[in-house]
């Protein structure tokens, strides 16, 4: 059984008659690292601040370790918050910043000289510990926040779009210190981003939220190969979607008709009856081009246009009555506009989502 470390209880926030975080559940489990992935508006940075305790929840209970914890203040709650808003302070050097969360918690002098020593150790900052922060680059100050957010060793550390303001190297490196000390040091991160690729390269699991709910809540495999909804489906990454009902099953297989008569095979799933109307998902990656049609689920297809994107080609096509994206190896030939194709696809890569 899975240990819960944090369990949001149907918790929601409401501004006026806007429900923002809509009778929330959700279990984190001690350890993982969790995204809360979504557009903008639909609530991440708000249950944040709820699980932070910098904002009350209008309703619902949030426990962690199995207390209930909605009315002990954000200091008491043994979590460290990095927050786009929450800044360093201008005023304070480098070491005084990190040192802040110890004062705060009355820990001794010494104590803090070598806890503060050890935190700016590990973001490898020690040499910049009497700067300023308006002396540090972008990068350095959210390793200073990070830092901040550790030096009091929480259990859980709760993330904000941490790395939206580096750029992409930076950011990519950051990453990667971040994900190598959540499993140095066993913690439990919330990770707020909406940053698609991101979620996918850090997480144990993502949840996908949409208007303050989840859509689905799974491993960044799951949620990619088996969106469960179609605003899943579109939001991470690109895909194509074809509209259908299923014709039949036979096995692991169902046979969809699509809207203009095709039968396609695809990756079959539970509670599909024949008649159901279906959306059928293919990423992009996965639609094979080839001159002469392959075996089954082969259309005849025609070239729009094709994007050079430095590591792969974009390839527009129209085909079976709309339009369909394609993602090609470089090494794959540069097709012109008008060439006519077969784009086929594999009933495993196949997947189907109620529409
Ligand atoms: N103090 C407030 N009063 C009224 N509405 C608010 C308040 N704070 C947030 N909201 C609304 O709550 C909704 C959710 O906001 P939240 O900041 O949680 O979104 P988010 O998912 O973090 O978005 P983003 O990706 O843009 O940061 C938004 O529609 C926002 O306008
Ligand atoms: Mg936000």
């Amino acid at each position: 059984m899975a240990d819960f470390h944090i369990r949001l209880d149907g918790v929601t926030k409401t501004y006026g008659s806007l429900r923002v975080v809509d009778n929330l559940r959700l279990d984190i489990i001690r350890g993982e690292f969790l995204s809360l992935l979504g557009p903008s508006g639909s609530g991440k940075t708000t249950i944040l601040m709820m699980l932070a305790g910098f904002q009350d929840a209008s309703e619902g209970t949030i426990y962690v370790d199995g207390n209930m914890i909605n009315d002990i203040p954000s200091h008491k709650r043994n979590m460290g918050v990095v927050f786009q808003s929450y800044a360093l302070f201008p005023h304070m050097s480098v070491a005084q910043n990190v040192a802040f969360p110890l004062k705060m918690r009355g820990f001794g002098r010494s104590d803090i000289r070598e806890r503060v020593e050890r935190a700016l150790d590990m973001v490898q900052l020690s040499t910049m510990k009497d700067r300023k922060p308006s002396q540090l680059s972008g990068g350095q100050q959210q390793r200073v926040a990070l830092a901040r957010a550790l030096v009091f060793e929480p259990g859980v550390v709760l993330m904000d779009e941490p790395l939206g303001a580096l750029d992409k190297q930076l950011r990519e490196q950051m990453q990667l210190d971040i994900r190598e000390l959540h499993a140095r040091l066993g913690l439990t991160i919330v990770f707020v981003t909406h940053d698609q690729s991101e979620a996918l390269t850090m997480s144990d699991r993502i949840a996908v939220f949409n208007k303050g709910r989840i859509e689905q809540i799974d491993t960044p495999r799951m949620i990619y190969d088996h969106p469960a909804t179609r605003f899943v489906a579109e939001f991470i990454g690109e895909t194509n979607l074809m509209e259908g009902e299923i014709a039949g099953r036979e096995g692991d297989e169902a046979m969809v008709r699509l809207s203009d008569g095709c039968m396609m095979r695809v990756r079959a799933r539970d509670g599909l009856e024949r008649g159901a109307k279906v959306l059928v998902t293919i990423r992009p990656e996965k639609v094979e081009l080839s001159d002469p049609p392959a075996a089954a689920n082969s259309f005849p297809v025609t070239v729009s246009d094709t994007i050079y994107q430095g590591d792969h080609f974009r390839v527009q096509l129209q085909g079976a009555g709309q339009r369909f994206i394609a993602r090609r190896d470089r090494r794959a030939a540069e097709w012109p506009q008008g060439a006519r194709l077969h784009a086929t696809f594999a009933a495993d890569d196949c997947w189907v989502i109620a529409p």
